[in-house]
């Protein structure tokens, strides 16, 4: 496989998402050197970048590229103070962003958070609470519960009153198969899984504990247990590192991986795969910072890229099966950190041997490590 080339759709989009796009594409250059990979990058608007050239937030050209591509790298989308009058169904998270999650089927979504040691200053949690140090994966069902159930909408309910509803929907299938990936994962770690429901009160937490429990008897090696979504979000800040494999149904996961994120000092160091159904070999898969568009500090280099370049050794794993070129690039990441590389977010003047740096010099220095 190596001498193929790889197709990639890079969509950058909005915010800081071309800054860090840009880092991006620099370090897979020096992968390519390295490990005489072929990657051939086409870029392409997304967002209110695809308003403005095409009047659509997923232009149809673009669309097509993802099509034509093995898989998405994405930077982010949306600008919540753009264009009031745009419809909320034509702005670029639904339109663009959950419409590709929809589109590709991309079910699994994959939160890797990790805390270098270096970096325990940039955790708001004390030395005591970080332990050995904080390593989890959340694991986020992505294209079902409330993002997507039926009916949706806001309704007149007359004499002046609207009312509002989204509906939380999960069918058995759709739990199984986010269920194995997260059992599938932890064997590959440390053979944990905390699965987080709502079953005390939720029709849908009670199926997911249940269709949870069924799965993990597939997977004996691995040790399952049940909170409850408020218990989690505390023990979270508790005791993060009694965490490996968090499995979660879309909403909760979004909430949670926020705040595991903030666990690792910074939304700008965390990566994420979203992955779709295999066929075959062939995963396709769409990879993306977790963090967003971040508008007060776009275009002045100020933003860390370390959560888009991490997103690149994702796609080079679950992708492309490159894994010798994914470690390095984490290693690459981990070693401009050790150097005392710190982009705004994560510097702190109590450590004496940080730097502080912007997107472009981090990039260079992740680059220059490979
Ligand atoms: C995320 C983001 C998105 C989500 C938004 C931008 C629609 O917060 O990927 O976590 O809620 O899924
Ligand atoms: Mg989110």
């Amino acid at each position: 496989m190596s001498n193929s080339v790889f197709k990639i759709a890079a969509l950058a989009g909005d915010g800081i998402g071309p800054e860090v796009m840009r880092e991006a594409i620099k370090v897979l250059r020096a992968v390519e050197k390295k490990f005489a990979l072929r990657f051939d990058i086409t870029e392409a608007p997304v967002g209110w970048a695809g308003i403005d050239a095409a009047g659509k937030a997923l232009p149809d050209a673009t669309l097509a590229l993802c099509k034509l591509s093995d898989c998405i790298l994405f930077g982010s989308v949306g600008l919540p103070d753009r264009d009031p009058s745009i419809p909320k169904e034509e702005r670029p998270e639904r339109a663009a962003l959950l419409r590709l999650r929809k589109e590709f089927g991309l079910f699994a979504n994959l939160r890797p958070v990790r805390l270098p040691k270096e970096l325990a200053h940039a955790c708001p949690l004390s030395k005591e609470r970080q332990g050995d140090g904080i390593d989890m994966l959340v694991v986020r069902e992505l294209t079902g519960g409330m993002y997507f159930g039926q009916p949706k909408k806001t309704e007149d309910i007359g004499n002046g009153h609207l009312r509002a509803i989204d509906t939380m929907v999960y069918t058995t299938p759709e739990i199984e198969r986010i269920a194995h990936v997260a059992f599938k994962a932890a064997q590959l770690r440390r053979k944990k899984v905390c699965s987080i429901d709502k079953a005390n009160v939720l029709e849908n937490g009670v199926l997911w504990r249940d269709v949870v429990t069924k799965v993990s008897k597939q997977y004996p090696d691995v040790a399952l247990d049940h909170m409850f979504v408020d218990n989690g979000a505390m023990q979270l800040m508790l005791r993060p590192t009694q965490f490996d494999v968090m499995l979660c149904e879309n909403m909760f996961g979004d909430i949670l991986s926020d705040e595991a994120a903030a666990l690792a000092g910074s939304l700008g160091m965390l990566p994420s795969a979203s992955l779709g159904a295999t066929s075959g070999e062939q995963t396709f898969g769409f990879y993306e910072p977790a963090g967003g568009t971040a508008p007060d500090i776009a275009g002045k280099n100020l933003a860390n890229p370390i959560a888009q370049i991490l997103s690149t050794a994702l796609m080079l794993r679950y992708s492309f099966k490159q894994n010798a070129a994914a470690d390095a690039i984490d290693a690459a990441v981990s070693k401009a950190i050790a150097n005392g590389l710190r982009t705004g977010d994560i510097y702190s003047t109590a450590d004496p041997t940080a730097k502080k740096v912007g997107t472009r010099e981090m990039g260079d220095a992740i680059a220059a490590a490979l």
